[in-house]
């Protein structure tokens, strides 16, 4: 099958996206040009440790590349400072250098940690990105957020931190739990519903067999998510301006999250899926867009068997509640809160003042609570 290539376009700091099927196994050769000397720190988790590890190892060897393999606890709880801490400290028992590469191997966890570790490891280190989940390959290695979780919240703590390439391997994803592959799929949704609404009927049509695991509907699909956040993420690298429609979904669907406290009662990407779902309806509520194109949507997340409504929840929190996590989304500025609203399925807009009272009002209905 063929390669892709996806150019992130940020001048000094671009960097390419590989993305194609058995590219584990071409690692070695591809990170080859980037090392000063043939020795990586590779950071990664032990279930992705155990299905994948080989295949990187391999071909690492392959290449006469020394790797150092760290493996971490699964889970959320390690993007945290303790994760920081024990991860910072071992590379540097590991004797890595400035220009050495850190290899981030894994899903979002892994790779925020990793590339916020090599952003202050010896004042910033450089790092490849090797996503094994569709959320990380189409959404979190791409771009240059890095962070940690504190007591506060997530992601408060991190860094812009450019990795110097991204390699997505589409076989990887092969050993990804069902649920965290549909999780990951809502993010790829995310990008036909915000500007690309062929990609969205595309995706009404070939979604089913991507999620079942036809490798060229995978790879299509990744790419045209890559060139999207590549496009956005080099038009407004920090999250200026335009960045914030990559947000549709997630203020309503972190408030979810937030409620069911970030547990595996809900994961982010089943967040995002209701979220998107809401930010439809809500925009359809202001008269921004159409009903049918709200159905749409819906009609395709449940297809999808990702959460379209509230009803698909196993609890519906109390709208106050998610109201509240609303309000300390990192998008309110001056009590008005900023939500990613839609004209129409690959029409998203950026509505700065939207109108928390009455947002809590719709969230009643909703919920019945
Ligand atoms: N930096 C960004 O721009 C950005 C964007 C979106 C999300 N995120 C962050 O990403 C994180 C979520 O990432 P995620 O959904 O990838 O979760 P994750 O990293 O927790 O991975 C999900 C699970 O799948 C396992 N796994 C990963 N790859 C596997 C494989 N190929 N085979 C078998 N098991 C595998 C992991 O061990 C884990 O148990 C969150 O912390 C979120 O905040 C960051």
């Amino acid at each position: 099958m063929t390669k892709m290539i996806v150019r992130v376009p940020l001048g000094e700091r671009a960097y390419d996206i590989h993305i194609g099927a058995g590219l584990l196994e071409q690692a070695g050769s591809l990170l080859t040009p980037l090392l000063r000397r043939p020795r990586v720190a590779v950071v990664t988790d032990e279930h992705v440790l155990a299905a994948q590890g080989e295949r990187l190892r391999a071909g690492l060897v392959a290449a006469n590349i020394e790797a150092d393999f760290i493996s971490l606890t699964p889970g959320e709880a390690t993007k945290s400072f303790t994760g920081l801490e024990t991860l910072t400290g071992r590379l540097l028992d590991l004797g890595v250098e400035r220009d050495d590469v850190i290899v981030a191997f894994g899903g979002g966890v892994i790779g925020d940690l990793a590339g916020f570790a090599a952003s202050i490891l010896r004042r910033g280190c450089r790092f490849a990105q090797i996503p094994t989940t569709l959320l990380a390959q189409v959404d979190s290695a791409v771009g240059g957020k890095t962070a940690i979780n504190a007591a506060q919240g997530k992601n408060l703590v991190g860094a812009f931190h450019q990795p110097d390439i991204v390699i997505a391997d589409i076989s990887a994803l092969a050993t990804l739990p069902p649920r965290e592959l549909r999780a990951g799929y809502a993010e790829v949704v995310k990008y036909g519903l915000i500007s690309d609404a062929p990609f969205f009927a595309w995706l009404e049509t070939h979604g089913a067999s991507l999620l079942a695991g036809d490798a060229a509907a995978r790879t299509h699909a990744v790419k045209i998510s890559c060139e999207a956040k590549a496009a956005i993420v080099g038009a407004d690298e920090r999250e200026r301006g335009k960045r914030a429609v990559l947000n549709l979904g997630h203020t309503f669907g972190h408030a979810f999250e937030a409620y069911f406290g970030y547990s595996d009662k809900l994961l982010h990407g089943e967040g995002v899926a209701l979220g998107m779902a809401l930010a439809f309806e809500y925009s359809t509520r202001l008269g921004l867009c159409p009903a049918g194109d709200a159905a749409r949507v819906k009609a395709h997340l449940a297809a999808s068997d990702l959460p379209g409504e509230i009803a698909a929840l196993s609890e519906a929190p109390p709208a106050a509640v998610l109201a509240k996590f609303m309000m300390q989304d990192k998008k309110v500025e001056q009590g008005k809160l900023t939500l990613i609203l839609a004209d129409a399925v690959g029409r998203a807009r950026i509505v700065k003042d939207a109108d928390i009272a009455d947002v809590a009002a719709f969230l009643k209905e909703k919920t019945g609570r």
